[in-house]
């Protein structure tokens, strides 16, 4: 690219972000302070309770109260050599029965609070009127059943139920949704209205490093009834991406089956592609040879985000004794974000593209990029996480343009590690809407990473 353009690229750049901040609802232009802040100080302040948040989540899928939850929480918490007040209080009721049951509360009230803010509702039939409101505003939604990393091969059957049971009610509710032409059709066709996320980790318990092959089979079962449900209401599924042991193994199952002549021309599918792992541009060639191989219609959808399991890499690695497989400069992961933002947008229409992100300058390169493609608007979508979004996604609403909601649906325990991972990420004193909360002006938010 020639130094005129790359400037103006920056100047589109900078008028696309200003132009949305401006369409941020005033009161929210600090998304944060709205959030609970005590909560992200806290965390944010304390590196050993982040540890202990982060370690609490792998316990959290054998938990099945919110007393168990309560005492796992207790023990961790035991380990940190500086309590801070709040937390040394909470672990002198955590040794008893009574104590925990109150613990257990105060911390379900505390969960909930947050809860609210990132869970639509328990089930896909109570979140109807949340999502038709959404998409009335000019706002499509991916719903994600919250439950992963199942342990047992009842709980895979479960989630498998709870997938195909969301699939059939969103499709038949939203067949009498009214017509939104910005979020149903881009230059390809059309787009489907209904939308499921899946994580893979939820549909086997065997999905297993040492034993990919074994995970894969046992996942390829329940999730091929899925595609064809899918298929037959119009609905779209797409495939999670989740830590990096699973990764190769998520990615095979799901090109594979979609090669499958039954999948040839349906349904509507999707990967996700993590912008924080080093080697995630060779990923992205192994996914691009595939979709142009396959010229498939609908045509893949790839999901480009920078990637939600940031602390259990880094710790993985550590443990391993690995090189780590994340970027750990912030400003090194932005830069490869736009960079396989702009393969994506080259890559259409091969591929269709979701650029999933809270980032106001990602978000805005990826719609300068389009534009100067000579793409129309609507052949690009940006997605936002509900709760982290919220302002961000009204604003691309007001200017027209495709944006999607990830929707999680579940309840607490279940949730929890989606929660927990939504706070690492965001009291890290590097993330975008930490750097918004503290007042960064906007002309920096929007410089170049
Ligand atoms: C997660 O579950 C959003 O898929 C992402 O953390």
């Amino acid at each position: 690219m020639v130094a005129g353009s790359v400037d103006g690229l920056e100047a589109d750049i900078r008028r696309i972000g200003a132009e949305l901040a401006a369409a941020f609802p005033s009161a929210a232009r600090h998304p944060l302070k709205t959030f609970d802040a005590r909560a992200m100080d806290l965390a944010a302040s304390d590196r050993e309770l982040r540890a202990a948040l982060f370690r609490f989540v792998d316990v959290t899928p054998a938990c099945r109260s919110l007393d168990d939850l309560a005492r796992h929480l207790g023990s961790f918490l035991e380990e940190l050599p500086e309590r801070p007040a709040p937390i040394a209080a909470a672990m002198r009721v955590a040794h008893t029965r009574a104590g925990r049951a109150a613990l257990g509360a105060a911390a379900a009230a505390g969960v909930k609070h947050m809860a609210h803010r990132f869970i639509v509702a328990e089930s896909p039939r109570e979140a109807l009127p949340a999502l038709r409101a959404l998409w009335e505003g000019g706002v499509a939604s991916s719903v994600d059943l919250l439950g992963e990393a199942t342990v047992t091969e009842l709980e895979a059957d479960r989630y498998a139920r709870r997938c195909d049971d969301a699939l059939r009610e969103l499709a038949t509710a939203a067949r009498r949704w009214p017509s939104r032409p910005a979020l149903e059709a881009d230059s390809v066709g059309p787009i489907p209205r209904a939308n499921v996320s899946v994580k893979v980790s939820a549909l086997t318990p065997l999905l297993k490093p040492d034993a990919p092959e074994l995970g894969r089979r046992d996942a390829e079962q329940r999730l091929r009834p899925l595609l064809r449900v899918a298929r037959e209401h119009d609905a779209h599924v797409h495939i999670d991406m989740e830590s990096l042991d699973s990764r190769e193994a998520v990615l095979e199952l799901v090109l594979e089956l979609l090669s499958e002549p039954e999948f040839a021309s349906g349904p509507s599918a999707g990967l996700v592609l993590q912008a924080y792992l080093r080697d995630s541009p060779e990923q992205l060639n192994t996914i691009l040879a595939w979709a142009q191989s396959r010229r498939r219609t609908p045509p893949l959808q790839i999901r480009l985000v920078k990637g939600a399991y940031w602390d259990h890499e880094l710790v993985q690695a550590r443990q391993h004794g690995w090189p780590a497989p994340v970027f750990e400069v912030k400003a090194e992961c932005d830069r490869n974000f736009e960079s396989l933002t702009r393969r994506l947008i080259d890559a259409r229409p091969d591929v269709r593209v979701a650029i999933a992100s809270h980032n106001l300058r990602s978000v805005a390169h990826a719609i300068a990029v389009s534009r100067r493609s000579g793409g129309p608007d609507h052949d690009l979508e940006l997605q936002v996480l509900r709760g982290l979004g919220d302002e961000l996604q009204h604003a691309l609403a007001r200017q027209g343009l495709r944006v999607r909601a990830y929707c999680p649906i579940g309840d607490l325990v279940s949730g929890m590690a989606y929660l927990v991972r939504r706070l690492l990420e965001n009291t890290s004193n590097e993330s975008f809407l930490h750097e918004q909360a503290r007042g960064t002006p906007l002309e920096r938010l929007l410089e170049a990473p």
